[in-house]
This record gives C-alpha cells, sequence and structure tokens, in this order.
C-alpha cells in the first residue's frame, strides 16, 4: 500500500535547477546542468536547427504518425556512420543494428535491459564498471534494471588529471567478461579524457580480459570540435574487433536536450555469423523497445536526420559545433587567467586542460556550498562546473567568488 512508500530525495542535478531558477539575486550564475548557453547565459537554438525546423514546417507532408519501433531509420543510420565512419567495414558487414531511443538515457536503460537479459553467466548478472566519478544516472540506470554496479578509479585528484593505472589495475582485477562503461570523449563529470596511447593500453586490458564495453557519448563535436576526431576510441575498440554497445545522445550537440533525440547500437565483432547475431539481437531489441515506449519520438529525430542527410546542412552544423567549443574553450582561458591574475591559491592549469562540457575544478563540498549561499553561483557539489554558463559578463565575477572562498 502507498502509506509504506517512503520519500525520496530530490535529483541533485535538477533540484540545483530548480534552486537557481528561484534565486532572485541579479547575479546568480548557473554553472549546473550541461546545456549549453550563449554569451547572454540563454538556450542556443543552432541556427542550423531553425533551418531544419523551418524545412520540416513547410513539408506539405509532415505529419504526426507512428515511427517504426526502432526508429526513423534515415536518423539512426547516419548516428551510426557519424560514430564509426560511413565506410566502416562493420556497416558494410551488417555487423552493426541501431534503434532511436529516448535521448542518452534511453540508450544506456535500453543497452543494460538488453544485457541484464541476454549476457548473465551461470544466471547472473554481470558487474558494470563506471568510473569514479561519472554521470551520477549512470548508477542507477543499471541499478534499475539489476546489473550490479562497481567503479574504477579515474580522476587522479593530485594531478587533476588521468589515473590511468589505478584503472588499468582495477580492470585487471575485475572479473572475466565485465561490462566497462566508457565516455567516448568529454568525460562527464571530469573533462579528462585518455590520450590516444591511453585508449590503446585500455583496450589491450580490456581484449585480455575479455571484457565488454560500453560507451556512452553525448558530447561528440564538444571535445576537439571535430567529429571525426571526438570518435576515434570507439573506431579504435570497433578495429580491434571487439563485440560492444554505444549509447549516444543528440542533446548537447544539436542542442535538442528536450526532444530526446538518441540512439542505441549493437556491434557484433567478426565472425561467419556477425550478420545473424546481429538480426537476432535486433529482433529482440524491438521487443524490448516495444514494451517500454512502443516507439521513438519524432520530431528530434527529423530535425537530426534532416542535418545529417544534407551536406551543406552538415556542413553548417560543424559550424554550429565549432562556435560552442570554440566559445567554450574560450572561456576556459578566460577563467584560468583571471584565477592566476588574482594570485588564487593552488594551480589552474587543468581548467584549460579538461576538454568538452565540463571542468572538474577540485573546489570542496563546503567550497561550493559557499559559493551558492554567499555568491548565488550554482554548481554540482562536486565541484563539477559546466563551462558553457560562463560568459564574458561572469567569468570575473565567478574568479573572484572562486578566489574568495579558496582563501578563506
Ligand atoms: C549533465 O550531466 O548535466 C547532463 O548530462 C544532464 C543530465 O541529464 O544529467
Amino acid at each position: 500500500p502507498a502509506e509504506a512508500v517512503p520519500q525520496a530525495p530530490e535529483d541533485a542535478l535538477f533540484g540545483l535547477m530548480r534552486a537557481y531558477k528561484a534565486d532572485e539575486s541579479p547575479s546568480k550564475v548557473d554553472l549546473g546542468i550541461g546545456a549549453y548557453r550563449g554569451d547572454d547565459a540563454k538556450p542556443w537554438v543552432l541556427p542550423v536547427v531553425k533551418k531544419a525546423d523551418e524545412i520540416l514546417r513547410n513539408d506539405p507532408n509532415l505529419n504526426h504518425e507512428y515511427l517504426p519501433i526502432a526508429g526513423l531509420a534515415s536518423f539512426t543510420s547516419k548516428a551510426c556512420e557519424l560514430l564509426l565512419g560511413p565506410s566502416s567495414p562493420a556497416i558494410s558487414e551488417k555487423r552493426v543494428t541501431s534503434v532511436q531511443t529516448i535521448s542518452g538515457t534511453g540508450a544506456v536503460h535500453l543497452g543494460a535491459l538488453f544485457l541484464a537479459r541476454f549476457f548473465k553467466v551461470n544466471g547472473a548478472n554481470r558487474t558494470v564498471y563506471l568510473s569514479n566519478p561519472t554521470w551520477a544516472n549512470h548508477n542507477q540506470i543499471f541499478e534499475n534494471v539489476g546489473i550490479p554496479v562497481a567503479t574504477y578509479p579515474y580522476f587522479d585528484k593530485k594531478t587533476k588529471g588521468l589515473d590511468i593505472e589505478g584503472m588499468k589495475r582495477a580492470l585487471v582485477d575485475a572479473p572475466d567478461h565485465s561490462i566497462i562503461l566508457l565516455h567516448a570523449c568529454a568525460h562527464n563529470p571530469t573533462g579528462v579524457d585518455p590520450t590516444p596511447e591511453q585508449w590503446r593500453e585500455i583496450a589491450e586490458v580490456m581484449a585480455t580480459k575479455k571484457h565488454f564495453p560500453f560507451f556512452d557519448t553525448a558530447y561528440q563535436g564538444f571535445a576537439s570540435g571535430d567529429l571525426d576526431r571526438d570518435a576515434t576510441a570507439i573506431r579504435y575498440f570497433v578495429e580491434k574487433g571487439f563485440e560492444l554497445v554505444i549509447a549516444q545522445s543528440f542533446a548537447k550537440n544539436f542542442g535538442l536536450y528536450g526532444e530526446r533525440a538518441g540512439c542505441f547500437h549493437f556491434l557484433a565483432s567478426p565472425s561467419p555469423d556477425a550478420a545473424g547475431i546481429t538480426t537476432r539481437v535486433a529482433s529482440q531489441l524491438a521487443i524490448l523497445q516495444r514494451s517500454e515506449i512502443s516507439n521513438p519520438p519524432i520530431y528530434g529525430a527529423k530535425i537530426a536526420s534532416t542535418v545529417l542527410n544534407d551536406k551543406a546542412l552538415f556542413a553548417e552544423w560543424q559550424d554550429n559545433l565549432r562556435t560552442m567549443s570554440g566559445r567554450i574553450i574560450d572561456m576556459r582561458k578566460a577563467l584560468r587567467s583571471k584565477l592566476e591574475e588574482l594570485g588564487t591559491p593552488g594551480t589552474w592549469n587543468h581548467i584549460t586542460d579538461q576538454i568538452g562540457m565540463f571542468s572538474f575544478t577540485g573546489l570542496s563540498e563546503k567550497q561550493v556550498l559557499r559559493l551558492r549561499d554567499e555568491f548565488h553561483v550554482y554548481m554540482t557539489k562536486n565541484g563539477r562546473i559546466s563551462m558553457a554558463g560562463l560568459n564574458t559578463r561572469n567569468v570575473d565575477y565567478f574568479a573572484k567568488a572562486v578566489d574568495k572562498v579558496v582563501r578563506a
């Protein structure tokens, strides 16, 4: 009975968003949720998305019918090419199947559900290893479907970079055939990615241990500003012949947050039965999808598909991506130089060394709470800031606030 239902805590990130909105201070700064903002601190509808929107609205054949269970094929096929490269043998050999999902969260969920159903060892679920730290939602998505969660070291507090040795050790110690969740690029929350050489080392350990890679990619185009370069890690694992899955979000790189456009991809390793395996997996994913959401939402997928299937619009999208990643890089430089100019105790090179939407500042929970209470600056308790929340008007204010809480 409902009397027995205990009160759950509010979601930390969305709670932060609510608290920011309720704050009436004119100097408030939102560095919480990972959503791009322009220099005017407002959401930015990508110009290319506006164009695609126009095209769709002027299409006399536009309707609101159901999509197929696996989603819009013109969207999922291009989404797959974006990750693997259009000439990937995995595509021509029919080793990959793609399902449109409720953005990245839905993709991680569908993947987790699929693995819980079909990847058991002796009747028990395999454990998924998440980076420490990781996107907070990862934990509960896997726990929800009964997959045990463990962590591998990732962030080195001393260097504010990657703890590659700790990570490799944990991968060696994990039972064979574990599921390893990897952020393909622009790691959330740390902004720290492995170098190409470190990816090679990670892949080598994972191959020896027969681990299963579960890639999460929500920031393609945000890390380097180059879509292909940001897919390097995934392409390397595919080249090495891993069987793997990928959860892909278009929330950030298209600015389609609330439209929930994403994909889940399963990729079989090369074998004579690979195409057969892929077909069978696709059939099971269709059943899971049907029982959960029937079929995915149409609008965001149509917007993305319009852009992905048109050469000129695609080029314009790349330009829009460079605008976003370029502004973020400018803010990294501005914040670092301001802190150095103020002589704020500590080193601040990590602000410009880290990449993507976030910076893991190294500020303590106590300092974060003081920033909120005294300066109306909103960031997650782990010290993560969304760089896109900074702009030419508030970066000095933020740097001075950081300087104060670091000194006191
Ligand atoms: C974030 O980490 O800020 C974003 O991925 C938003 C979310 O859904 O948590």
